[in-house]
């Protein structure tokens, strides 16, 4: 059987961990597969040279020697960005080539175009390290957990974000350091306010709500909080309080609405997801035949990330051979059993929420704070208040009882306008997880 060739585009930290996967587990690869995967061209924009492992492929600057080639029957695309990855890919497919992508920002935005390309040229599109970098994730959602109504998805999907929450937490170093370190290893996008501000994970968020129900979202149906406002004292009295911070990406099916949010969280310390630190990523998917499923693994990097884009490569080399392209419908949902579904709006949301308010400490603060939060159905459960600091302001921080979003947020932006108020109010989600789920 004659050799499965493949085309790379963008030689960075994921296509060249993608390239070192291919030639280190070549034999490995040939024995699974029962022919060769052979990397025969790279294009990128920067690179002068390919490193020595890889002598004998061929490396261009012209993108068209890999999307034109009759020979390649692959292309690999890893370059990131909306423009020109998308033109790249559209013309791959109308070439008759298979596809496989990294490219989260792309596949959640303009993944239903590429879908149907594909569906129409009889190719195929794996984007499996597009969502948490070497787990197995897209692949246990379409195939292994296909017997399932998907009855949650909660994740953290952003090892950046993570590293950072996770290293401000042990280490107390300032969220600057840390992202730097992060952008050192890899794992950050281009842009890392991608990364901080919520949206990678948003990403990701909707490909999972994409392949777990069927339906396309778009990225303003999303509500999105990152992590930038999150301040070391909100970490330690998350501490106190016996919880984690988290960047969670959350969705609940309701049936006939599902939410769609991403935020920080806090996570109890004895939930599996407030054990998940550095780079690594935890994936919980509820459903109602299996119950719970936590996949876990480092969810950024040049090889786990690789690792997941050869296994795409390995999927449609043996469909190839075997005749059987499209076997596993891209979405996982047969093209015509896609439909829209309602998103539950945030303000709808109900559960237990962490407040900190700077407030002067005159007598009778805290009495006017939980006056106007009881005006408005908000019962507190605990409070804690420390000394005040230099400017002789207190941070007060509450947890609440279960509350309404809607409800919370009058309640602080009336706090937040008083006097004895120095600074913005914070809020966070508390995790409620027991494991019940409305239907
Ligand atoms: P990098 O920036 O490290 O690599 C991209 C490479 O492509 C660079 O060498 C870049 O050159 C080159 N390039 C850019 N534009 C072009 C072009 N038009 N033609 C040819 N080459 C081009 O990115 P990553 O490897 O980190 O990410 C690639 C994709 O993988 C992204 O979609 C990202 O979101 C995704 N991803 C990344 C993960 C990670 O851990 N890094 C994990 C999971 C997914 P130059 O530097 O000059 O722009
Ligand atoms: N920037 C992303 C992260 C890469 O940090 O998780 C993996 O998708």
């Amino acid at each position: 059987m004659e050799a499965i060739k493949v085309g790379l585009i963008g030689f960075g930290t994921v296509g060249s961990g993608m390239a070192q996967v291919l030639h280190e587990q070549a034999g490995r690869l040939q024995k699974k597969v029962g022919t060769e995967i052979v990397l025969k061209r790279v294009a990128d924009i920067r690179i002068e040279a390919l490193p020595p492992h890889l002598a004998g492929i061929e490396l261009t600057r012209d993108v068209q020697q890999v999307l034109a080639d009759p020979g390649i029957d692959i292309v690999v695309e890893l370059i990131g960005g909306i423009e020109p990855a998308k033109s790249f890919i559209l013309a791959a497919i109308a070439n008759g080539k298979h596809v496989v992508t990294a490219n989260k920002a792309l596949i959640s935005q303009h993944g239903s175009e590429i879908f149907a390309a594909a569906h129409a040229r009889g190719v195929e599109v794996g984007f499996e390290a597009s969502v948490g970098g070497g787990i197995p994730v897209i692949k246990a959602l379409k195939e292994g957990l296909v017997a399932n109504r998907i009855l949650s998805v909660m994740g953290i999907l952003n090892g950046t974000a993570n590293f950072i929450l996770s290293t401000m937490t042990d280490q107390g170093l300032p969220f600057a350091t840390v992202l730097r370190q992060a952008q050192e290893k890899g794992y950050a996008e281009a842009d890392p306010t991608y990364d901080v501000e919520g949206i990678d994970t948003a990403h990701k968020l909707a490909i999972l709500m994409n392949l777990a129900y069927g339906m396309s979202i778009r990225l303003d149906e999303i509500s999105i909080e990152g992590i930038s406002c999150i301040e070391p004292i909100d970490i330690a009295f998350g501490r106190d309080l016996g919880y984690r911070i988290k960047l969670l990406a959350i969705t609940r099916n309701h049936g006939d609405h599902v939410e769609a949010r991403v935020h920080p969280t806090l996570v109890p310390e004895d939930h599996m997801l407030a054990s998940i630190n550095g780079a690594y990523n935890g994936i919980n998917f509820r459903g109602d035949m299996v119950g719970d499923v936590l996949l876990y693994g480092y969810g950024a990097g040049k090889m786990p990330t690789g690792s997941a884009v050869a296994a795409d490569i390995v999927d449609i080399a043996r469909n190839i051979l075997n005749g059987s392209i499209n076997r596993v419908p891209a979405l996982s949902y047969r093209h015509e059993h896609l439909r829209p579904r309602r998103i539950t709006p945030l303000e709808e949301l109900q559960g237990p929420y962490y407040i900190r308010i700077s407030a002067v400490d005159h007598p009778g603060v805290l009495s006017t704070i939980s006056g106007i939060l009881g005006k408005h159905g908000i019962s507190i459960e605990s409070v804690i208040q420390k000394g005040r600091n230099a400017q002789g302001s207190v941070p007060v921080v509450m947890v609440t009882h279960d509350a309404r979003e809607a409800a919370v947020r009058q309640a602080l932006a009336q706090i937040d306008a008083l006097d004895i108020c120095t600074a913005r109010s914070v809020k966070i989600r508390i995790l409620v997880d027991d494991g019940e789920e409305e239907h």
